[in-house]
């Protein structure tokens, strides 16, 4: 029997529920071909950061005011300076290049923590002609002076700064320490988000202890982590008005069922594409295929969040009620 692995996120159609997320695969135009002829459905390009932005236009500004105090006619080269090759205007060309030769849906990525001039970028990507904006707010709550309701106020500022700017679609990835996590969901809907990328996956510092030096760690994920995300997708799924996509530790088509079944309208991948190359889209898609056709599930929408917390037999087993019986569950022959 044939199945409908058809998945619709941010209103886009895609031809099946595999992305590939943000990472080095997704920044150049040969990269992301390899991973659309792989099959994937749809592609996140890696973020432009928000430091990168306010960077070059502090950088135009002071060559402005220099230029101003040689030329009187200084200002009028700024035109030409727009066409520089900067970060920004490399990141756009890259968007636009993915769009021309992409035919699946092409996701720009920012990545930023303030709202403030540089959230105008958005309308560039959109120009530049990308499908959605994924909105990667990247931010550590570490002052002490910080409160959460102040923390969580300036997410929303930032999501419904970038809404404004655009009007396709803006997706948000966040991280998961809200102390209330559903309700911050449905805030950030309410702000603009038409989805939520579930999670933002911080890097570490670790210390080195020869070098006595700390440094920042980045390790590829692996199928553990994956269960961060299907709990919050499996209570988010039918709660919210947006679309809801799952990220960190999907690397088999096991851990790709799972989230659907959780309630993802899409998995995002990278630790395993970085690890097995961008043909492993190709596996992720067939072993969800031959799952789904054993089973005799017709379409991808049938199976999405037949499994959420709404749906399943268990809702328990999403939240609290359940903490009790797995440390129960627990045996060592040292116990
Ligand atoms: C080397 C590397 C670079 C990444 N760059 C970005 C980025 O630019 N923007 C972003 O939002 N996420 C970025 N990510 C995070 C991934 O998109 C993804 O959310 C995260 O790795 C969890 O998914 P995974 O378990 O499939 O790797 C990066 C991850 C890796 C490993």
């Amino acid at each position: 029997m044939s199945v409908d692995l058809k998945s619709r996120y941010l209103g886009l159609e895609l031809a099946n529920p595999i992305v590939a997320s943000a990472s080095p695969l997704t920044g150049s135009v040969d990269s992301l071909k390899r991973l659309q002829d792989a099959g994937v459905g749809a592609v996140v390009l890696p973020s432009l950061f928000e430091e990168q932005i306010e960077h070059e236009e502090m950088a135009t500004h002071n060559l402005m005011l220099y230029g101003s105090e040689v030329s009187p006619e200084a200002s009028s080269f700024f035109p030409e300076m727009r066409s520089y090759e900067t970060g920004t205007a490399k990141y756009l060309k890259l968007v636009g290049d993915a769009r021309k030769s992409l035919s699946v849906p092409v996701i720009a990525s920012l990545n930023g923590y303030t709202t403030g001039g540089w959230t105008r970028i958005a309308k560039q990507c959109e120009e530049a002609g990308a499908h959605a904006i994924e909105l990667n707010v990247y931010f550590l709550a570490a002052d002490p002076a910080d409160s959460a309701t102040a923390v969580e106020q300036r997410y929303l500022d930032l999501v419904a700064s970038v809404r404004a700017a655009t009007r396709v679609p803006v997706a948000v990835k966040v991280a998961p320490y809200f102390s209330a996590m559903a309700s911050m969901a449905v805030r950030l809907v309410k702000a603009g988000a038409s989805g939520l990328v579930l999670f933002n996956r911080f890097v570490q510092p670790d210390i080195m202890l020869d070098e006595l030096e700390v440094a920042p760690h980045l390790v590829l994920s692996t199928s553990d982590e994956l269960r961060l995300a299907l709990r919050w997708i499996a209570i988010l799924h039918g709660r919210i008005e947006a679309s809801l996509a799952a990220t960190g530790g999907a690397h088999t088509p096991e851990d790709v069922l799972k989230l659907l079944l959780a309630g993802a309208d899409c998995v995002m991948v990278a630790s395993s594409l970085l690890r097995l190359g961008p043909q492993h889209v190709g596996t992720l898609v067939r072993g969800v295929e031959a799952w789904m056709s054993e089973r005799d599930y017709e379409s991808v929408t049938q199976m999405k969040g037949s499994l959420s917390q709404q749906s399943c037999p268990d809702p328990d087993a999403f939240e609290r009620a359940n903490y009790m019986k797995a440390l129960k569950s627990y045996t060592s022959e040292f116990a």
